[in-house]
Parts: structure tokens; sequence; C-alpha cells
């Protein structure tokens, strides 16, 4: 038995579709099963990071996402997968290694530790900038044509999430990827500004970027009850860095560990029209 925590997310809910795709069972953690909407062949489990004790009987192998920007709970979470399960797939960050002293750098970084030193088998999964994170951008392109935002031209590797899931499908399901820390980076390096034209491209309408201060930008985010009030000065200090850092390298990780090219934006965007 696989248990996946973050199931109904970006990466969680591919990892769950694949996993079953591939004739795996499956159990899933979420806070509403009732909103869950997974496919029938997975056993849906009501639980958070605090209680997933109780959805680990049986379990063998961890999927880990840390929806948290502390480790606090990390020996707690950590200590309980020990005592049932023997792998553990962490989906972790590379800002652990490209901005150790953010707070999402420190808390993944000290959670890797623990898992580190659990005994544990593992693999940390770094994955670049996700593609969906241009759902940020979806209520501003319903309303219009107009994407505003700061730091337009921050260069980042958007990643698709069916192919940080494709990794962990194989690290949790086949030998070999034991003690591994992919970097994983999506095939292309992409401005802000670049991908709104790319997303118009998908959606056949001619969205363009409009540029705020790093201010404005803060205004509006904390504005938008859609994005959490805590994430607004990590992302833009983040971005800051960014912008002054040298473009990330992309890497061949998920050709190497799926054997398929990492998918491109454009990809992405046509995957996910529907959505927007
Ligand atoms: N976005 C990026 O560019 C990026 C880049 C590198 C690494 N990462 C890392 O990727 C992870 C996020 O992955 P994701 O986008 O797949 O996740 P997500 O879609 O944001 O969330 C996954 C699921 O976690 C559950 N969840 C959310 N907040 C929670 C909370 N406070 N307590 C308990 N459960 C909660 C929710 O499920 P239920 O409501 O069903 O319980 C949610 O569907 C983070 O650790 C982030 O640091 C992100």
């Amino acid at each position: 038995m696989i248990l996946v925590t973050g199931a109904t997310g970006n990466v969680g809910r591919q990892v769950v579709h694949q996993l079953v795709e591939a004739g795996h069972p499956v159990r899933a953690m979420t806070r509403d099963p009732s909103r869950a909407a997974l496919p029938e062949a997975v056993e849906v489990v009501k639980g958070d990071h605090e209680t997933i004790e109780q959805c680990l009987d049986g379990v063998e192998s961890v999927f880990l996402i840390w929806p948290f920007h502390t480790a606090d709970l990390a020996p707690a979470v950590v200590g309980a997968i020990r005592r049932h399960a023997r792998r553990v797939v962490l989906l972790s960050s590379g800002a652990v290694r490209d901005q150790p002293d953010s707070s999402v750098g420190l808390s993944h970084g000290e959670l890797e530790q623990r898992v580190e030193q659990s005994g544990l088998a593992w693999t940390m999964l770094w994955p670049s900038t996700f593609a969906a994170n241009a759902f940020w951008w979806r209520d501003q392109i319903r309303a219009g044509d107009v994407v505003r935002g700061a730091f337009g031209a921050v260069p980042m590797a958007m990643l698709h999430e069916r192919d940080i899931a494709a990794v962990a499908v194989r690290a949790l399901t086949t030998d070999g990827h034991d003690g591994a820390r992919y970097a994983l980076t999506g095939p292309q390096v992409l401005t802000q500004v670049e991908q709104v034209r790319i997303l118009g491209d998908a959606l056949g309408r001619p969205l363009r970027w409009q540029e705020l201060s790093r201010e404005e930008e803060r205004r509006r985010l904390l504005a938008d009850d859609s994005f959490p009030d805590s994430f607004v000065d990590l992302l833009l200090d983040g971005y800051a860095k960014m912008l002054d850092g040298p473009p990330p390298a992309l890497t061949n990780t998920v050709e190497e560990v799926t054997g398929r090219p990492a998918r491109s934006f454009a990809e992405w965007a046509k995957d996910h029209v529907s959505d927007f």
C-alpha cells in the first residue's frame, strides 16, 4: 500500500492517478474526503500531517508533501512514518540548495535531515518552479487579457506536475532511487512575461503582462483572498533573489528517471486550457 499525502493538490493528485494507472494499491490522505474527487480504486482517508499515524496501517511507502513554512511537525510526522513504512519519497524544494536561508529552504532542509536520520529508505525531489503557479493568474485571466504582477523578468524553469509525479511514482515503485536527490526542471527557462504570452497562445487570446512595483504587487496579493497572506513576502523575496542570481540550470533528470523528456510550459498550458 502506498500512502499519498497532498493527494488533492497539484502533484499529489497526479501521483495518485499515475499509481492507479500502473495498478498499485493507493491510499490518499485528505482533510475532506467528500471533496477529494479521486478515482474509485483509491482508498480515501481523512487526515492531515498531525493525524497521519492513523492513515499508516499497512503502508509500505509514503509520498510526503510539506504544506508548511516551518519544520515544527517534522519529528512527529517522520517518526510516525518510521513506525509503519519502509520508504518515503519527499516532495522537497530546490530552495534547499539554491535559497537555503529562505524559510522554504530552511523548513524543507530541516525536514530532509529528519528523514535522512530516520532509517527510512528515502528519495528527495527538488523541483524547480511549478508551471501550476500560473493558476495564481487565473482570476485575472478570467477577468481580462492583462496579467499584472511584479518581477516579470524573473527566469524560471517551469515544471509540469505530471513530470514531478512521474519521477515520484518511479521512486515509490521501483528500486535504485534510495538516497537520491533529484533536481527536476522543465525543459526551458522562461520569464513570467513569456509565460503569459504562451498561456495566451493556448487560450487563443492575446494575453499580456503589466509590470507592477513590488509594493503594488504586495498589496494586490494581500487583497487576493485565494492567496495565503503568509506566503506573500516569501514569494516576493524569492523572486527578488531569482532576479539577482544566475538563471536556473536545466537538468535532464525527468528523462533520466522516467525515460520521457520533461514537458514544456506550452504543453502545460494546453493541458490546462479548461482550468482557465
Ligand atoms: N510552487 C512551486 O513553484 C514549488 C516549487 C518547489 C517546491 N514546491 C513545494 O511543493 C509543495 C506543494 O506541492 P503542491 O503544489 O502539489 O501542493 P498543493 O496543491 O498546494 O497542496 C496539496 C494539498 O495539501 C493539503 N494542504 C494544503 N494546506 C494544508 C495544510 N495547512 N495542512 C494540511 N494539508 C494541507 C491540501 O489537501 P486537502 O485539502 O485535501 O487536505 C492540498 O490539496 C510545497 O512543499 C512547496 O514548497 C513548490
